[in-house]
């Protein structure tokens, strides 16, 4: 199927008819994106979600934020046009791997990011997205233990911002951000003297951006470590002309579209998340006519990782 002004005025029907409000993340591919109701991080669609009138919610995003739709809004009917878009993340941990890492710190209190599954969530004290992690941490008292899950480089970003050592980190990583690595960084920022550095804290090279910035081979300034919604506000506040990016590819367009004036390249041009490119326009077309995928949660799970979901809503608003 074309994305052509037929496909958008098909799709926008189809919405209507089903009282449907269209999500989109930060990587999907351009055209849905802009045919989408909102565009956002995981944070912000999760608000959103939460917050619609629309009876129906299509997700055109990965599987656990479709779930975490669901968990938040139980009575509405979620749908995301390719259920098999998994994520790596997501996948690093088991809901058995959690409750054996538990045992081993009664007492602890448990931090998982939303790219989750709906069980592992289930057994977690307070969720949180990259906009907001730091937040997260920060509002737990100081002498309780903290497992933080399941990413290692956000887990490294959030302990370097909040000073804590009694944060224990899960080994985990996201394919696409850990193959942004530190020397292709580096390399990039060498051939781009003027540009800021907008950093997804997900990537393999946060700390080597960090480590630039401290030996001065990059002013400190330029080097941001943010979310995918927080590098759209960063990117209208900037006043450099080129800005190199660190995250899935996705995110450039977004990026183009706030502040058409600036040069935006890709740290690495082949980070694309081959999940999140599975919401593809037929995909889309398709799920909005024949009411698929539609997302389950099983209700005791949902309602054990409602809380959690909840918090990480409320922190950091
Ligand atoms: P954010 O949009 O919350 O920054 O998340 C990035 C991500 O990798 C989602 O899969
Ligand atoms: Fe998961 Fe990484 Fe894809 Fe995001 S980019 S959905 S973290 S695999």
């Amino acid at each position: 199927i074309e994305p052509d002004a037929d496909w958008r005025d098909e799709v926008l029907r189809l919405a209507r008819e089903r009282d449907a409000v269209i999500l989109a993340h930060n990587y999907q591919l351009p055209e849905i994106q802009d045919i989408a109701h909102h565009t956002g991080d995981s944070l912000a669609l999760s608000r959103i979600a939460a917050a619609s009138d629309a009876s129906t919610i299509v997700f055109c995003g990965v599987h656990f934020m479709a779930e975490t739709a669901k968990i938040l809004a139980p009575h509405k009917t979620v749908l995301i046009p390719d259920e098999r878009a998994g994520c790596s993340l997501a996948d690093s941990i088991t809901g058995d791997e959690l409750r054996a890492w538990k045992a081993e710190h009664p007492g602890a209190v448990v931090v998982s990011y939303v790219n989750t599954t709906a069980e592992v969530k289930a057994e977690t004290d307070i969720c949180c997205t990259s906009s907001n992690a730091v937040d997260v941490v920060a509002s737990i008292p100081a002498d309780r233990e903290v497992l933080f899950l399941p990413d290692q480089f956000l887990g490294a970003h959030v302990k370097r911002e909040t000073g804590r050592e009694n944060l224990h980190i899960w080994a985990g990583e996201c394919h696409v951000h850990a193959g942004i690595n530190g020397p292709e960084l580096a390399r990039r920022a060498a051939d781009n003297p003027d540009a800021d550095l907008f950093i997804h804290p997900e990537c393999g090279c946060a700390t080597s951006a960090l480590y630039l910035a401290g030996e001065g081979t990059v002013p400190a300034e330029k080097v941001k470590i943010l979310s995918t919604g927080d590098m759209i506000t960063a990117a209208r506040a900037t006043s450099a002309t080129s800005v190199l990016v660190a995250t899935e590819i996705g995110m450039l367009h977004q990026l183009r579209r706030a502040a058409p004036e600036i040069d935006f390249r890709a740290v690495n041009d082949r980070a694309s998340c081959r999940y999140m490119k599975m919401i593809t326009p037929t995909a889309l077309l398709r799920g909005l006519r024949e009411g698929k995928d539609e997302v389950h949660v099983d209700p005791v799970t949902a309602e054990r990782a409602r809380g959690a979901v909840q918090r990480m809503i409320e922190i950091g608003q």
